[in-house]
């Protein structure tokens, strides 16, 4: 059996602390220089163009995918101002059509404007950053940050806000 004596342990103990009391004030001043957001990570997310706002229909999706062919998603101009909308009538945004339950298609209700997941029958609201309103899913629909050019009139996908279901990240 290992024993060690007071005086040593004493010795061993003390200079851990003190380690430790001349680390914390560098970590400290460290952490205020490198301002981190918890649980969040910048990907580095290509560019790319959906389609132009003109081309649009009020209340009617656009498919499209991003950031991958494996990724379908839902361009719509809702037809008034939202939160995070794009465009001439900061009106447009997009979302992955994906539940976030398990993963199923989601279907777009126009009557009502939400999504609506045909397997467990979770819905979403575009108006509302793809909040989850009510069924088995816990988070909002993963949502698309797109980015307005008034010089040509192009909609253009630039990231994902959200994680895209069955993904550890958004991009493989
Ligand atoms: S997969 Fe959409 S609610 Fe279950």
């Amino acid at each position: 059996m290992t024993s060690i004596s007071r005086r040593v342990f004493l010795k061993v103990g003390g200079g851990v602390a003190a380690s430790v009391a001349i680390g914390v004030p560098e970590l400290t001043q460290a952490a205020t220089s490198l301002p981190v957001v918890e649980g969040r990570v910048n990907l580095p997310y290509q560019m790319k163009a959906i389609t132009n706002a003109q081309k649009l229909q009020v209340n009617t999706p656009f498919s499209f995918f991003y950031p991958d062919a494996a990724s379908p998603c839902a361009l719509i101009k809702m037809g008034a101002p939202v939160p995070g909308g794009v465009g001439p009538e900061r009106d447009i945004v997009a979302y992955s059509m994906l539940c976030t339950h398990m993963g199923c298609p989601v279907a777009y209700d126009a009557g009502q404007k939400l999504f609506k997941c045909p397997c467990h029958f979770s819905i979403f609201d575009p108006e509302n950053i793809g909040q989850m309103v009510s069924g088995q899913a816990t988070e909002n629909l993963p949502s698309i940050v797109l980015e307005y050019n008034p010089k040509d009139d192009s909609v253009r996908a630039v990231a994902v806000e959200g994680l895209i279901y069955g993904r550890q990240s958004n991009l493989l």
